[in-house]
């Protein structure tokens, strides 16, 4: 399958990096063409981008995309949440982010320079998903990307906000199934499929595509 986009990496840090992971991630949502579209934790933005780039080639402006990240500070980063780290190992990056634009890439501020072309479809809210999820509507939600929190509670308290998305025939993709260092992630995934008579497919050895069981 020729796909519409490849996904970018816009100079910034993404969860997304290995070779061709991107560009399968992309391809899943071409097949599914959401207009809806939720993400939990975006980060530097990168994915973010990439999917509003993607939503806009196939619906033109008739798409809206949230997304939800904490935006902590360094010294607010809890060391079991399994955080990616903040800094580049790339000195030239530091440099460009510090005194040349002189804006740290995981702000709101910063995400929301990257998705300037998109103002009018976005909505990119600083809080815990814990909370925000209870809040926001997710009546139109059609595809979620959960890559958020990975602790098992957090995962496991996000899937539990986002049933409506699943019994509304939504699709939910988690990143990081089976991640050695985060076996919170699968644990709660597993739990909450089982629980709810949810189907679940495993991509890529890595993404967990949650869906309703139509049988
Ligand atoms: C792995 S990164 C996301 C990467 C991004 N999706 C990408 O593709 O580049 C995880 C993000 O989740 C955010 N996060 C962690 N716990 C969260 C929570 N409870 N609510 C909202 N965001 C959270 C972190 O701030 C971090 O930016």
């Amino acid at each position: 399958m020729t796909i519409k986009i490849k996904y970018k990496k816009y100079w910034r840090k993404t969860s997304l990096k290995q070779e061709g992971v991107g560009d399968f991630f992309l391809s899943h949502i071409e097949k599914i063409k959401p207009k809806n579209f939720l993400e939990i934790g975006i980060f530097h933005g990168v994915t973010s981008r990439n999917v509003c780039d993607l939503l806009f080639s196939i619906h033109g402006d008739n798409f809206k995309f949230t997304g939800i990240d904490l935006f902590l500070t360094e010294s607010e980063i809890s060391k079991d949440e399994h955080f990616p780290k903040i800094g580049f190992s790339n000195p030239l990056k530091t440099l460009y982010y510090k005194y040349i634009i002189r804006l740290e890439p995981y702000s709101i501020e910063s995400v929301e320079k990257l998705l300037r072309k998109y103002k009018k479809n976005i909505n990119i809210i600083k809080g815990n998903s814990n909370k925000i999820l209870k809040e926001i509507s997710l009546d139109d939600v059609d595809y979620v990307f959960l890559d958020g929190g990975h602790k098992y509670e957090t995962v496991l308290s996000d899937l539990k906000n986002l049933e409506k998305v699943v019994e509304n025939n939504g699709i939910i993709l988690c990143d990081d199934y089976d991640l050695t260092y985060a076996p919170g992630v699968k644990k709660a995934i597993d739990e909450y499929v089982l629980l709810n008579n949810f189907n679940l497919k495993i991509l890529k050895s890595r993404f967990a595509e949650i869906t309703k069981n139509s049988t």
